[in-house]
């Protein structure tokens, strides 16, 4: 194992960002940058032993600072969306940017994808790390209490890409981590999504609302084009003429993963049938955000100048459950002074024959 460090150019506000290049006994490679805690680029072999990077992303500081719909980045102070852009906590209103519509996503305008983090580089046996840490001030983007946040990055010979994230605040407030990458197994920009088969571990979705707020029910999967209990493509129901599927324009729902004690467990797998290459994601959380790309529309040119089409990648966003400070039946994403916040994934590439 090993980590190479290089400059990576200059944030807005003038810091200095580095790129940290992770490879581990076999080769495959991580790189990861404290701009946002990025994940810029990652490696895996596909069933010849040849690698690709299968992560959408930029070659450059610049081209994530112009524009990125959250490729790779750490996601915060509250993933996904809250809705009418507001929360009640404790008798109190906190209003927060609306940045979708009328809600807000991702922690607002300048989330903990836009910031620099402080980082340290530390070197292991058989796994390499990237420790990032952020300091978000009381009501940065409108959230109560100072949050002292830190992400660890764990880079393995198993090619297993751990996150393991912890918080601590000083006034009662609300998170909601998560990473935002964008994964393309047959290769990040080789074509779109489609062929990709998927299997989560769930039996209950939140349906949403027509700006993607849930409407509070747990719906069963059963019978709907949102049932992965077993492996389907995602090209197979994704343009059925379903409610839900209109209203997100493709996938973009949350799951209700059917482990919910908080121990790390399998929550989705991944298959790319023309390569092979298997993802699967464990995680600690309640849920998992299953987006499908849809709002990719062959705009944004990547690395090696490729162009991300329309479903060009897909994520899972494992998460508490989207507005969830305004829902007291799902589970709480309050965070109280003395507690710590606690969120594990794990991101595992394999291969099939
Ligand atoms: C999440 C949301 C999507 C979209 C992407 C970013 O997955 O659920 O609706 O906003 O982030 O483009």
């Amino acid at each position: 194992m090993s980590i190479a460090t290089e400059p990576f150019g200059q944030a807005p506000d003038g810091q200095a960002v580095a790129l940290f290049t992770l490879t581990n006994a076999a080769g495959r490679q991580v790189k990861i940058t404290n701009y946002g805690g990025i994940v810029v680029s990652l490696t895996a072999r596909d069933r010849a032993g040849k690698l690709d990077d299968v992560v959408l992303g930029f070659e450059t500081l610049a081209e994530y600072i112009a524009e990125t719909p959250y490729f790779g980045a750490i996601v915060g102070r509250y993933g996904n969306r809250i809705g009418g852009a507001a929360f009640t906590l404790d008798s109190k209103k906190y209003s927060l940017a609306a940045n979708d519509g009328p809600n807000s996503l991702h922690g607002g305008s300048t989330g903990f994808d836009k910031v620099v983090w402080r980082a340290r580089a530390v070197e292991g046996d058989g796994a390499d790390a990237i420790e990032l840490e952020y300091l978000s001030a009381d009501g940065e983007e409108g959230y109560p209490g100072a949050l002292s946040v830190k992400v660890v990055y764990t880079w393995t010979d198993a090619d297993e890409l751990r996150i393991d994230y912890t918080a601590e605040t000083d006034k009662r407030t609300v998170v909601n981590l998560t990473n935002h990458s964008y994964f393309n197994l047959a290769g990040a920009g080789v074509g779109n999504n489609l062929a990709h088969e998927i299997m989560i571990e769930a039996d209950h979705f939140t349906p949403v609302n027509a700006t993607l707020i849930p409407t509070g029910e747990l719906r069963s999967v059963k019978d709907t084009p949102m049932d992965f209990t077993h492996p389907v493509a995602i090209g197979e129901r994704i343009d059925a003429d379903d409610e839900q599927l209109t209203l997100g324009g493709g996938y973009d729902h949350n799951w209700v993963l059917r482990s919910s004690d908080g121990s790390l467990a399998l929550a989705a797998r991944v298959h790319e049938p023309t390569t092979g290459r298997v993802l699967e994601v464990l995680t600690t959380e309640p849920g998992v955000q299953f987006y499908s790309g849809n709002f990719l529309d062959g705009h944004l040119v990547g690395k090696g100048g490729r162009t991300y089409v329309h479903r060009g990648a897909l994520c899972l966003e494992t998460q508490h459950f989207p507005d969830s400070p305004n829902r007291p039946e799902f589970p709480s994403t309050i965070l109280s002074p003395g507690q710590t916040y606690r969120q594990t994934t794990v991101f595992r590439l394999s291969v099939r024959a």
